[in-house]
């Protein structure tokens, strides 16, 4: 037994002095470096807008890339006739045929839609206005060139309350552009046509590259347009059911790839699509 405790013991030693010799690490080899990937600059800017309106207290929402036309057309009052209607702006994809019934469905033309189904499923729950809400999201349109993607981004904002007046809209307007830019922004609203607000306006910024000077990337006029706006058309309010003569709304819908262009001196469009890595590393964070 002596004899075999003996044993056992050197060669537990011995297993030990192998282990201990295959584990042997040369700590002066250089170490494997990873590559680490970021966000891709659209979803960053996605990012951080909805993060600048969640602090402000809009609450996220989001609604389906594929639509019906009663959201996103009938209900935001765009009738049939309407341009905007045209095969020229609107992918339709294929009659979903659900059970018995199947209705035109097409990719949302803007995040509008939203508006409607955040309304609704608003006061399904039970609720009553103020109600206010950041909705980002894909939006498609059959255009394509140096300006246009035939897929881009939005983020929707509104709010819908007693007695809320275009000072509330340019107040959050300022607000949110000037967090975004990380400096004081001015800000112009210029009157415009929207089937979905009246009055509406399309709002305009002093060129962040010449601070209003006029330059090339403002053609010369030292503002640029980024977004559209307006006061919620009562039609759009009445069509989800909510008392157009007690309640009023803003609303805007901006282009996310216009305002990180804008915020990182990124000089043509289609770098966000063609997936460059160069592009994407020097944008990483
Ligand atoms: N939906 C409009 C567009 O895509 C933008 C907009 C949103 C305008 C809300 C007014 C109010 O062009």
């Amino acid at each position: 037994a002596a004899a075999l405790d003996g044993c056992e013991a050197s060669l537990a030693v011995k297993a030990k002095a192998e282990r201990i010799e295959a584990e042997r690490i040369d700590v002066t080899l250089p170490g494997r470096s990873s590559t680490s990937g970021a966000l891709h600059p659209v979803q960053q800017g996605l990012d951080e807008m909805t993060a600048i309106f969640s602090q402000m207290g809009f609450a996220v929402a989001e609604g389906p890339e594929i639509e019906n036309e009663f959201h996103n057309f009938d209900a935001l009052n765009i009738p049939p006739e309407h341009p905007a209607r045209a095969m020229h702006d609107t992918f339709f994809v294929k009659e979903f045929a659900e059970g018995e019934q199947s209705e035109p469905m097409l990719l949302r033309t803007h995040t509008s839609p939203v508006q409607i189904r955040a309304m609704k499923r608003f006061l399904e729950e039970g609720h009553e206005p103020p109600l206010a809400v950041v909705a980002p999201g894909r939006v498609y349109r059959c255009d394509y060139d140096v300006t246009h993607s035939p897929m881009f981004h939005q983020v929707e904002v509104f709010k819908v309350d007693r007695d809320v007046s275009m000072a509330h809209l340019k107040g959050v307007l300022k607000h949110f552009l000037s967090t975004y830019f990380e400096k004081e922004v001015d800000i112009r609203l210029r009157p415009h046509y929207f089937p979905f607000t009246e009055p509406s306006a399309e709002v305009d910024i002093g060129c962040v590259f010449c601070a209003g000077k006029g330059c090339r990337i403002c053609k010369g006029s030292g503002w640029i347009e980024v977004l559209g706006s307006g006061m919620i058309h009562p039609n759009v309010l009445r069509s989800v059911g909510i008392d157009a003569e007690a309640f009023s709304g803003f609303a805007f819908g901006l282009g996310v790839e216009r305002l990180v262009m804008l915020k990182k001196g990124i000089p043509d469009l289609r770098l966000f699509f063609e997936n460059d890595v160069r592009f994407l590393r020097r944008m990483g964070s």
